[in-house]
């Protein structure tokens, strides 16, 4: 049944390139007689995750573990995988810098490999598709259920991901095209199944780290992929009267 699909899958690249051909030959002029097929679905691009991650972020940590973990070919496996798509959750190396209470350092392996997959839903999700999974929280990541999930909110166009440990908020859309959605956040995740469920009351002495990134530029950067811009505005109105 695999050869079948192949076939299939084949002949409809087959079918997807001539268009193409033609339209980069004939960008112009356009000659409406040519095609009489009913319009093709557009092909997504391969998206190579490893490029993307490296000319974005900066997420050299996060894409050093991906690859010291091999969770790199897990998650190009599954953008490649154009029914489900992937998503992922990609924190900068600030974040992993500001990392000190429960250190990584000392994980096994194989702890480090579900951390990673902690940050992955084995989907592409816009990220107006949040508010529907807010409903639906806890979400099952690609690390698993359970102790392995995320609670997501949207608060008006800002989605906030809750894993306990973790509290932290997408701060920006790296890329956002079905099957690949990669969205920056603020913190590492960290999961209750390798952390444990005694989590330490968030420390009040930091002074107040959610509020003051926000105010560099997320909103602008939220909206380009998502479908939802009347939300952002008055996010900011919320944000700034809060401060
Ligand atoms: C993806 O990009 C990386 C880095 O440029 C490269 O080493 C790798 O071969 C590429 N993978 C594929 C499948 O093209
Ligand atoms: C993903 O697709 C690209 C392009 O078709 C291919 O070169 C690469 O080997 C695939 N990677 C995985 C992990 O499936
Ligand atoms: C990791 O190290 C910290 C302190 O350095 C310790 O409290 C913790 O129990 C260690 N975790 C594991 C899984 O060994
Ligand atoms: C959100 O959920 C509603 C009802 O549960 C459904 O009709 C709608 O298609 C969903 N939207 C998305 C984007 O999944
Ligand atoms: C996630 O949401 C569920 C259901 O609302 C709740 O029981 C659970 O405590 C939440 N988990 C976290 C880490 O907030």
């Amino acid at each position: 049944m695999k050869c079948s699909m192949i076939i299939v899958f084949s002949s409809t690249l087959l079918f997807l390139c001539a268009p193409l051909a033609y339209a980069q030959k004939g960008a112009s002029p356009p000659a409406p007689t040519l095609t009489p097929s009913p319009a093709p679905a557009p092909t997504p691009p391969y998206v190579n995750l490893t490029d993307l991650l490296s000319v974005a972020g900066p997420f050299k940590t996060f894409l050093n573990y991906l690859e010291s973990t091999k969770i790199i070919d897990t998650f190009q496996n599954q953008a490649n995988n154009t029914d489900e798509g992937i998503t992922i959750f990609v924190p900068k190396d600030d974040a992993f810098k500001n990392l000190k209470k429960p250190s990584l350092s000392n994980l096994t392996q194989d702890q480090l490999k579900q951390l990673i997959l902690f940050h992955a839903l084995p989907h592409y999700y816009s990220l107006s598709d949040f508010k529907n999974l807010s409903k639906v929280s806890p979400v099952s990541t690609f690390a698993g259920a359970g102790g392995y999930a995320l609670n997501f909110t949207d608060t008006s166009g800002t989605v906030h991901l809750d894993s306990g440990w973790s509290k932290t908020k997408v701060s920006s859309s790296v890329h956002s095209t079905d099957p690949v959605a990669i969205y920056q956040v603020d913190r590492v995740l960290l999961p209750e199944a390798i952390f444990g469920t005694d989590i330490p009351p968030t420390p009040a002495p930091a002074p107040a780290p959610e509020t003051a990134p926000a105010a560099d530029s997320p909103s602008s950067a939220v909206t380009t992929g998502a479908g939802s811009a009347p939300g952002t505005s008055p996010q900011i109105l919320l944000t700034g009267s809060m401060v």
